[in-house]
């Protein structure tokens, strides 16, 4: 059992780093990005530790200029709208432009070893990154996003290659450097629908992960919300483990997904948030489901929203 934060905030003692560093500095700095990884495993018997980045900074490394604003979230200032701006971006030269998330997982992992807790790398998947290049920040129904993919096709398919360029050494150095495993978040694929997904996503998936597997033995999850309508799809791709959201049942997945692949999931993460009372039982509900279904990893369904009690945490486990 681990857990996502991403947009959580709920430990004081991440609020009280953060107040002193822009997160850009948390990030790029290893020994913030060790200490931040580290907090919920020094107050909690967790199974995993995820490094602390978070999806869009390795897009600098394309060119792409980004901050994440207070109050607001992630603003890139100069969004993707044509073929030209695609072809303008530049070469990354990962080892190199984040060498600061390859040194955080290497003190991490000094660290974890000796505990035997596992730590996951991670980046974000081609589709969701486009989602934020082209919107240029905080997503809300994609129109930018689906235009464009409509009226440019080629334009694209493109962009889903350079985005490959840089998610496969990016993932590969993580392991490198020490990750056990790596997870890919493609958060906001289920804003499409099964026929777009299957012709503007799901080849380039199968792209990014035949090479990864080519390169490496290390176990692959795919990480989604929102794709209960297209997990016959999903199925297709071959990574070692889905991560589920609890629009679906263990069950359910397991039924459809087949025998053999890992299921992570599926804790709606406003039930880890309250009331404590009606928690326990969910986290046992899923648990019976997950040992019933075999082959499960206790997770969220998405990421711990920052008004979560840390005591629920604690309850949850
Ligand atoms: O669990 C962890 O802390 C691991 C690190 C991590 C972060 N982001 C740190 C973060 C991970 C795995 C992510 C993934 C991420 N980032 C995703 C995919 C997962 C998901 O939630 O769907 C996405 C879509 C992003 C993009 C992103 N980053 C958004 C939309 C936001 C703003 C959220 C909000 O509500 O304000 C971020 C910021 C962010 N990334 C925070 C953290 C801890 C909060 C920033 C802060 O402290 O101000």
């Amino acid at each position: 059992c681990w857990f996502m934060r991403q947009a959580g905030r709920y430990l004081p003692e991440y609020r009280e780093l953060r107040a002193r560093h822009r997160m850009l500095d948390l990030i790029r700095t290893p020994e913030l990005a060790f200490e931040v990884t580290m907090q919920p495993l020094r107050r909690f018997e967790l199974d995993a530790a995820i490094i602390f980045a978070d999806i869009l900074n390795p897009l600098m490394s394309l060119g792409i200029e980004l901050d994440f604003i207070e109050g607001e979230g992630p603003k890139i200032f100069n969004p993707i709208a044509c073929e030209s701006d695609i072809k303008a971006l530049k070469r990354p030269q990962v080892e190199d432009d984040l060498s600061y998330t390859f040194d955080a997982i290497k003190l991490c992992v000094s660290e974890l070893q000796g505990k035997n807790v596992p730590l996951l790398g991670f980046s974000g998947a081609p589709f969701t990154l486009s989602a934020y290049m082209i919107e240029g920040g905080k997503l809300g129904d994609l129109l930018k996003t689906k235009l464009f993919m409509f009226s440019q096709e080629s334009a694209w398919h493109l962009l889903q290659e350079r985005l490959i360029e840089l998610i496969v050494p990016y993932t590969l150095e993580q392991l490198n450097s020490g990750a056990a495993v790596i997870q890919i978040f493609d958060s906001w694929a289920g804003f499409l629908a099964a026929a777009e997904y299957e012709k503007f996503v799901l080849p380039h998936l199968k792209n990014l992960i035949g090479q990864f597997k080519r390169a490496t033995s290390s176990p692959l999850v795919y990480f989604s919300t929102g794709t209960a309508g297209m997990l016959d799809l999903i199925k297709q791709l071959p990574v070692d483990g889905f991560s589920i959201d609890w629009r679906t049942s263990i069950s359910e997945a397991r039924r459809i997904l087949g025998p053999e692949k890992i299921i992570q999931g599926n804790l709606d993460p406003l039930i880890l948030a309250g009331p404590e009372s009606y928690l326990p039982a969910q986290v046992e509900r899923i648990v019976m489901e997950g040992k019933k279904a075999g082959k499960f990893i206790f997770n969220l369904g998405h990421g711990i929203i920052p008004s979560t009690p840390p005591q629920n945490v604690a309850i949850a486990l």
